[in-house]
This record gives C-alpha cells, sequence and structure tokens, in this order.
C-alpha cells in the first residue's frame, strides 16, 4: 500500500528544488526591465517544462488561473511524466510570486511551490484572502481572524511578553489597508509595509531575524495556501478568510466547490498532511537571496525546501553552469 508519506517520498525533495530554480533562473533574466507579463511568462514556461520531467501524476490546484484565462498552469493541469502509473500529487505553484517586484528589482521575489497527497491543498479561488499570521512557539489560539486586530495584537503582546507597543506587524502597503495601519498605528505598532509578495511577508513572521512578530491583511488567496504549507512545515499559525468583490468572484469559488464562503480557514484546513514546501530566491529578500549571475558564466540559485512530516528544511545553495540551465 502506498502510504501518505511514501506518496511524497517517491517525488524527491530535491527535485521540488529543481523546479523551483528553473523557474527563478527563467524569471532572473527579466528582473528590473519593466515587464511583469514578459517576467511572469518565462517563470511559468520553465517551471511547466521542470514538472513535466518528473515521475508522477501531479494535478495543479493553485496556479495560473482557470483554464479559459492561463495557457499555462492552469488550474486542473496534469503535469508530470507519469500520468496515471506515478503518484497522485496536488500542487500548489507560483512560477513568479513579486512580478511586480521583479518587474522593478525590488526585494522579496519569489519562486514557489508546495505539494501534497491528493486533496491536502485549499483548491482556492483567485481572490483576496483576509490573513492572519504568527511564526512558532505561541499557543494555539494566540490569534484568531474573528476578533479585532487590537484584539489580536494585545494577545500577541501578551503572550510575547512586551506591550503592544513592542510588536511589529508587516502589512501589504495597499489603499484597502489604511484602516488596519491606523489601528495598528493607534496601538503604537511598528509597521512594515511591503510592496508586494505575502508569501515571503508570512513567513517572515517565523524568522525572528526579520523582526516581524505578525502578518496582517488582504492579499491572494492562493499565495494564503502557498504560505499555509511553508508554516506547515517550518511552524506557526496562519488563518485566512476568502474576500469576495462581486457575484463572479462568488461564483467562481462556489464552482470550485466552496460553499460556506465565510469560512475562517486554519492552517490545516489550507494545508494538511504531508507536505512539501520548496522556494528559490529571485531577487534579494528576508528569505532568500536572489539569482546570481557570475562574471564569465555561471548561475548562483538559493533555495529552501522543507517538508511537513519530518520537519527537516534544506537550504540549498546552487551553482549552475549557464549551459546547462
Ligand atoms: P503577483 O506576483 O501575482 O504580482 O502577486 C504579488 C502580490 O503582492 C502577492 O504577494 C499578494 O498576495 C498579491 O499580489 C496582492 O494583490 P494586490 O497587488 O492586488 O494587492
Amino acid at each position: 500500500m502506498v502510504t501518505a508519506s511514501s506518496v511524497l517520498d517517491r517525488v524527491l525533495v530535491m527535485e521540488m528544488v529543481r523546479v523551483t530554480e528553473a523557474a527563478a533562473i527563467a524569471a532572473s533574466k527579466l528582473i528590473g526591465r519593466g515587464d511583469e507579463k514578459a517576467a511572469d511568462a518565462a517563470a511559468v514556461e520553465a517551471m511547466r517544462a521542470a514538472l513535466n520531467e518528473l515521475p508522477m501524476d501531479g494535478t495543479v490546484v493553485i496556479g495560473e488561473g482557470e483554464r479559459d484565462e492561463a495557457p499555462m498552469l492552469f488550474i486542473g493541469e496534469k503535469v508530470g511524466s507519469a500520468q496515471g502509473s506515478g503518484p497522485s500529487i496536488d500542487i500548489a505553484l507560483d512560477p513568479l510570486e513579486g512580478t511586480t517586484i521583479t518587474a522593478k528589482a525590488g526585494p522579496n521575489a519569489l519562486a514557489v511551490l508546495a505539494i501534497a497527497e491528493h486533496g491536502c491543498l485549499l483548491n482556492a479561488p483567485d481572490v483576496y484572502m483576509d490573513k492572519i499570521a504568527i511564526g512558532p512557539g505561541y499557543a494555539e489560539g494566540t490569534i484568531d481572524l474573528a476578533k479585532s486586530v487590537t484584539d489580536n495584537v494585545r494577545s500577541l503582546a501578551a503572550a510575547k511578553g512586551v506591550g503592544a507597543d513592542e510588536i511589529i506587524a508587516c502589512v501589504l502597503d495597499r489603499p484597502r489597508h489604511a484602516a488596519l495601519i491606523a489601528e495598528l498605528r493607534g496601538l503604537g505598532c511598528g509597521i512594515m509595509l511591503i510592496p508586494d509578495g505575502d508569501v515571503a511577508g508570512v513567513i517572515a513572521t517565523t524568522n525572528p531575524d526579520t523582526g516581524i512578530d505578525i502578518y496582517l491583511g488582504s492579499g491572494g488567496a492562493p499565495e494564503g495556501v502557498l504560505a499555509a504549507a511553508a508554516l506547515r512545515c517550518v511552524g506557526g499559525q496562519i488563518q485566512g478568510r476568502l474576500v469576495f468583490r462581486n457575484d463572479d468572484e462568488r461564483a467562481r469559488a462556489r464552482r470550485g466547490g466552496i460553499e460556506d464562503l465565510a469560512r475562517i480557514y486554519r492552517l490545516e484546513d489550507m494545508a494538511r498532511g504531508d507536505c512539501i514546501f520548496a522556494a528559490t530566491g529571485v531577487t534579494d529578500g528576508s528569505l532568500l537571496n536572489g539569482v546570481r549571475r557570475r562574471r564569465g558564466g555561471g548561475i548562483a540559485t538559493d533555495s529552501i525546501v522543507m517538508r511537513a512530516s519530518s520537519g527537516t528544511v534544506r537550504r540549498i545553495k546552487a551553482e549552475h553552469q549557464t549551459g546547462a540551465v
């Protein structure tokens, strides 16, 4: 019998890194070139080609969009070279998390991938999600998306043994977050406003070196699932609630099988069972260095790959020969 963990065993952890490395290297050619679409397209094409070399029966559950809007890596696309015979794997991916960041050569652009046994990743529609996340080491229930920002910051501050004014929050710099930012300022919190890239923003709460205690605000729902997969491996808490701007978005969610549109998803609702999360830096950031092109040829990449069942976190610095990528 193929057990939950042996399903993922068959797809080597290292192979996941090859996939994110390929996407990051392809996108890196477009860093600072002002063309988000070209950067994204390069990453998508490279990630798809790398995925199709893996001996698995993979299905994209979080991808570049619905079939009619994304030519490659659309939701439902089958990838892998062992369709019908290999392990059945669900894949959440973002070949370039931070298209605008890449176009502007800003920080924290990543190529990201999470895989899990079939049915273990929330098939989140491409709508916004309200998110709250903290790093590991806090009692379950320290944060609660159903409560106010003030209640959550106070609860976290009490758990940390500090005043609310010592809490540092990471928030996407968007007009829609004006009230959230005002509430945090009213508490005296520090706020790191990021231009884009909330997968890295959520993961930053797990790394004390970043100084970030809590992630708050709305960003993409697919990015929420990817961040949840990372936190399943490295520890921490995240909750999310889908945000719908119109009936079309509600219909999109229902098509994907979501019935309770107001549901608050906890970490295990977004990513359960064993899962593997991999990311390669495209531009320098709090989690990873970006792709480096060496003088005289060669490319250096910085990646992380982690697994929920073992809790192993591997950091992989690779030197690639130009001809091989
Ligand atoms: P892209 O890579 O698709 O540009 O996403 C970047 C990002 O900042 C995500 O990290 C975040 O979840 C989302 O966009 C926020 O959406 P918006 O830019 O509409 O506020």
